[in-house]
């Protein structure tokens, strides 16, 4: 490793793209930073090390972080002795092709290698000059370690409790940039969840590519349940969600955690990705349209106020106009609460890459329009059916200028309230009651009550 005294006087920038569990990989690597004595800059131009933290789902995604390193890449011709390193998942994906065309990039390094960052920044410093490194990829993780992350101040966090993916979703990059599921043990998420509340935290957002398949192969037994259980044991803790469920691995003791935990918020999200038994076959997700059905009827019985929302995809291999207004049904027979919705586009190295019958892409740009169109509405009469309605807020952000606050209801709808009286604004991260007086597709907004 580099020498201390250097380190200190250090600087670092990093740029995220991707999912949540590609933002609390940042987290993760500004902990490892600031312990080994870097300080966080906002100016790529003012950081003697700028890390790029990539996500390769979409295309579009390849396309943000390949034009955002053009940039970089030529900041660091004009100054050597800056060090560029790409993580993330695209990192994993394209190791050989992004040193091709970038030769400048010092460090291109996968998730699964987020935690031995120092070293590998260490080694890159005491080559002095010398060509960047290439590392492998590696994910043969005898157990996963955490290292402390730095997360923005706030009351809710994100926390990682299992890593990488099984599954064999045909349009899906992710078990190939991710690796094999591992789970982290009960104890050390609970540990790291007490940690939390004491530094002021009271909501935590369980993550994992597939959570509620969380322990299945770690050989110890406990179950997503018992995690939901265990955290909702930790004193100071408000409020619990979990993202993301996969439909074939819903379990009862997961909608009894749900029903019993208190803390654990009435959400799932749990894409279904298409309408279309067909397509859902050929995607390789592994359940039924019946199948998810009897989930969710089993949920909304137990749960009776949860949110449902899901991912939904357009265009896929061999879509009919049949398949997409199946899909179009879904959405009208589930009466999503929130709903992502993606053009497939697709990746190297999954089994539907190369597949030849997509439709073409004017048809899919049409079909996800409508598709974003009924959900829109749909989305909007669900907000309005919140109006002249208390809904329980957790306090995130408090406008004192304004007089108005801003969190999330317990079904995850974004709500800005401001005061009825003179009483003093609530602090973030208490949860306070707010009537409903209208309402937007994008939230709900009301008076504190
Ligand atoms: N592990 C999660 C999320 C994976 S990525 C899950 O299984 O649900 C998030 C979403 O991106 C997916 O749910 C899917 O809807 C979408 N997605 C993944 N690969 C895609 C691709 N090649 N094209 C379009 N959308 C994709
Ligand atoms: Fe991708 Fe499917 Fe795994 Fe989700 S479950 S990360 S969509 S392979
Ligand atoms: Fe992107 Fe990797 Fe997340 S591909 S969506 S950053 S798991």
């Amino acid at each position: 490793m580099a020498d201390e005294s250097r380190l200190l006087s250090d600087t670092y920038y990093i740029r995220t793209f991707g999912c949540q569990m590609n933002v609390h990989d940042s987290e993760r690597m500004s902990g490892l930073m600031a312990e080994a004595g870097f300080r966080p800059v906002d100016d790529p131009a003012l950081a003697s090390v700028i890390l790029v933290n990539t996500c390769t789902v979409r295309d579009k995604a390849d396309q943000k972080a390949l034009s955002d390193l053009g940039r970089l890449r030529q900041h660091k011709k004009e100054n050597g002795s800056v060090v560029l390193a790409v993580t993330g998942c695209m990192a994993e994906r394209e190791q050989e092709n992004l040193h091709r065309l970038m030769p400048e990039i010092d460090l291109i390094a996968g998730p699964s290698q987020v935690r031995n960052l120092i070293l590998m920044l260490g080694d890159i410093r005491s080559r002095a000059g010398a060509k960047g490194v290439l590392l492998g990829r590696s994910y043969d993780l005898p157990e996963m370690t955490t290292p402390p992350a730095i997360r923005p101040p706030g009351v809710t966090a994100l926390v990682t409790v299992q890593e990488g993916c099984d599954k064999t979703c045909a349009y899906c990059v992710v078990p190939r940039t991710r690796g094999r599921e591992r789970s982290r043990p009960v104890a050390a998420i609970v540990e790291e969840i007490r940690e939390l509340v004491a530094a002021g935290y009271r909501e935590v957002t369980l993550l994992g590519q597939n959570v509620n398949g969380y322990g299945k192969n770690s050989g110890s037994g406990e179950s997503f349940g018992d995690l939901l259980r265990a955290v909702n044991a930790v004193e100071g803790l408000r409020r619990i969600r979990f993202t993301t469920s996969h439909p074939s691995d819903m379990d009862e003791g997961m909608i009894a955690a749900m029903k019993e935990c208190e803390k654990v918020m009435p959400h799932l999200h749990l894409p279904v990705q298409s309408g279309s038994d067909a397509l859902l076959s050929r995607m390789d997700r592994g359940y039924s349209l019946d199948l998810y059905r009897t989930w969710i009827s089993r949920l909304r019985n137990a749960v009776p106020h949860v949110a449902l929302t899901t991912d939904l995809i357009v265009g896929f291999c061999g879509e009919t106009e049949e398949d997409f207004e199946a899909t179009l049904r879904v959405v009208e027979e589930f009466r999503f609460d929130g709903a992502f919705c993606f053009i497939y586009s697709p990746r190297p190295g999954t089994p539907a890459h190369g597949w030849t019958d997509m439709p073409p892409r004017e048809v899919s740009v049409t079909r996800f329009r409508r598709l974003e169109e009924r959900l829109d509405a749909l989305i909007l009469e669900k907000n309005r059916s919140q109006v002249g309605r208390l809904q329980e807020i957790l306090v995130e952000r408090v406008d004192s200028t304004m007089g108005r606050v801003s969190g999330r209801s317990p079904q995850f709808r974004h709500v800005r309230a401001g005061r009825s009286s003179d009483r003093p604004l609530p602090e973030p991260g208490e949860i306070v009651s707010v009537m409903v007086r209208s309402c937007t597709k994008a939230g709900l907004e009301g008076v504190i009550s």
